[in-house]
């Protein structure tokens, strides 16, 4: 059986705990934002869902527009004043029998507690279904759901806890509710501000709910499913586990990590088997790696394709870049702005690539520049090499065609053409196009001035002597 369902997130609140005077909304978690969590899960169910917003709500709707999820509606919350207002803010969007309410805090719920949620609430016709999750040591600024012989009373804020209600209640409130939309609809205009807090609690529809006598149903997930963030360390936490989730899970799947702690990967990345990763590597944004790739240690790779068999030496910089397969890149190799290396090409140490794009089994191997250069197959970029593709006003290509051989410290003055097989001399400034099989050579000749060195020793050894003689 389906049920007609639909879904709200809060996520208007103002984050006093954080104090960053930012939303914790849009604080990332291996590079997505807390608040595209639980709608990444909600999504996967096919319901309308409404997202309540207020507190920087600029920030949060952009965070969610860049996850590009398929119609999600927004409410806005003028003020802060609570939980259970939040969800008044949505009534004009309610349209079907049962409505799920989650938190916008927390990113480590999965779509198996939503689909026992929802599979409870069918089974057991209860008014409200939620989910609770049993308190440890570190559960601290949970409500608690008050029993009374087996019966749901309340939901106790933390805030309002009795000195001996921790012992007694072990079930936390984990903020993830289904209730019955007629339900909703005669209670939640009708409950009042908490006077310490001044805020309307989602969480008192509860003890409204048992006053009348309606069913109250309650499922459990484990706690490091439901944490919720409200504070940087908690942030933190949180973090940590994901990251070592992430981690595991690409492990599961033949990817071996040199220092699996202190590696960070984002959520949307994706590597193949076979591939080793360094201590210290960032994959960032979307990137891909193939299967078999070597990444050595504190390389950072920010939406970048990589394919089979590549090869990335320690400390480079990667980012929106695609390297083919048997590339070899770095050490020390800064690559960026949708620059391509080709197949078995090899980037060296202090090379800087920018908006390029090198053919197959091409080398610049040390030390250069190549900025909007388009660069052939077999072509050899000597040591020091700079594509002066800056005038001052714009930009201009440098085009250098296979089996060209750049000498050492060229400056390349685009724009400007190497033909194919065509040779430049070392430290040359080329500002003209060189034909193919040429050899360009664009220095000052060099002049011997033979003895030189022996004569200015004389001059001087003359000047001192005279200087002897005349004190
Ligand atoms: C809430 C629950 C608590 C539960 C905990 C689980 C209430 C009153 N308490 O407490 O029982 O154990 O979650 O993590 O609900 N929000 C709004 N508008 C507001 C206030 C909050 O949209 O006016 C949003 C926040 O942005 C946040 C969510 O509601 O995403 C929860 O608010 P938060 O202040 O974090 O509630 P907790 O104190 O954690
Ligand atoms: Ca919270």
């Amino acid at each position: 059986m389906t049920l007609p369902l639909q879904a709200v997130v809060l996520a208007a609140g103002k984050s006093s705990r954080f104090r960053t005077s930012t939303t914790k909304l849009i604080f990332s978690i291996c590079g997505q934002e807390l608040v595209v969590y639980p709608l990444a899960v909600l999504t996967t169910f096919s319901m309308p869902i409404c997202v309540v917003v207020g507190y920087q709500q600029e920030r949060v709707r952009a965070s969610i527009a860049k996850a590009r999820f398929p119609s999600i509606s927004f409410v806005e919350q003028q003020e802060p004043r609570g939980t259970g207002h939040a969800l008044l803010c949505t009534k004009s969007h309610w349209s079907r029998d049962h409505i799920l309410v989650i938190n916008g805090d927390m990113p480590l719920i999965t779509k198996d507690i939503i689909q026992n949620l929802i599979n409870t609430h069918i089974t057991s016709h209860a008014t409200i279904t939620f989910v609770v999750a049993k308190a440890s040591d570190i559960t601290q600024g949970y409500g608690r759901v008050i029993r009374e012989n087996a019966t749901i009373k309340e939901i106790r804020e933390a805030k309002e806890l009795l000195p001996d209600d921790s012992h007694r209640y072990p079930d936390l409130n984990a903020g993830i509710y289904l209730f019955e939309r007629t339900f909703l609809e005669e209670h939640l205009d009708k409950l009042s501000s908490h006077t310490i807090a001044h805020e309307i609690y989602i969480t008192d529809l509860i003890k409204r709910a048992s006053d009348q006598g309606k069913r109250l149903q309650t499922i459990e997930a484990p706690f490091t499913t439901i944490q919720g963030i409200n504070t940087l360390k908690e942030l933190h936490a949180v973090e940590q586990s994901k990251r070592t989730e992430l981690i595991i899970s690409w492990m599961e799947r033949g990817v071996y990590f040199a220092a699996p702690d202190h590696t960070y990967i984002d959520i949307n990345v994706s590597i193949g088997p076979g591939t080793s990763i360094g201590a210290g590597v960032h994959l960032l944004n979307g990137t891909s790696l193939g299967s078999n790739c070597h990444i050595g240690p504190f390389a950072i790779i920010d939406n970048s394709i990589l394919h089979d068999h590549v090869t990335v030496l320690p400390h480079c910089v990667i980012n929106d870049a695609e390297l083919h397969t048997q590339a070899t890149i770095g050490p020390f190799a800064h690559l960026r702005n949708k620059t391509s290396i080709g197949t078995q090409s090899t980037i060296g140490n202090f090379v800087e690539v920018t908006k390029s794009t090198i053919g197959t089994q091409s080398k610049a191997k040390h030390l250069s520049y190549l900025g909007n250069a388009e660069i052939g197959s077999h072509v050899n970029i000597g040591a020091g090499t700079i594509t002066c593709n800056y005038d001052g006003f714009a930009k201009h290509t440098t085009t250098i065609h296979n089996n060209a051989h750049i000498g050492s410290n060229n400056s390349l003055v685009a724009p400007v053409t190497i033909g194919q097989d065509a040779l430049t001399a070392a430290g040359s400034v080329i500002t003209e196009n060189v034909p193919e099989e040429a050899l360009a050579i664009a220095r000052t000749r060099q002049v011997n001035k033979e003895g030189y060195v022996q004569r200015k020793k004389q001059r001087i050894a003359a000047l001192m002597s005279a200087k002897v003689a005349s004190l």
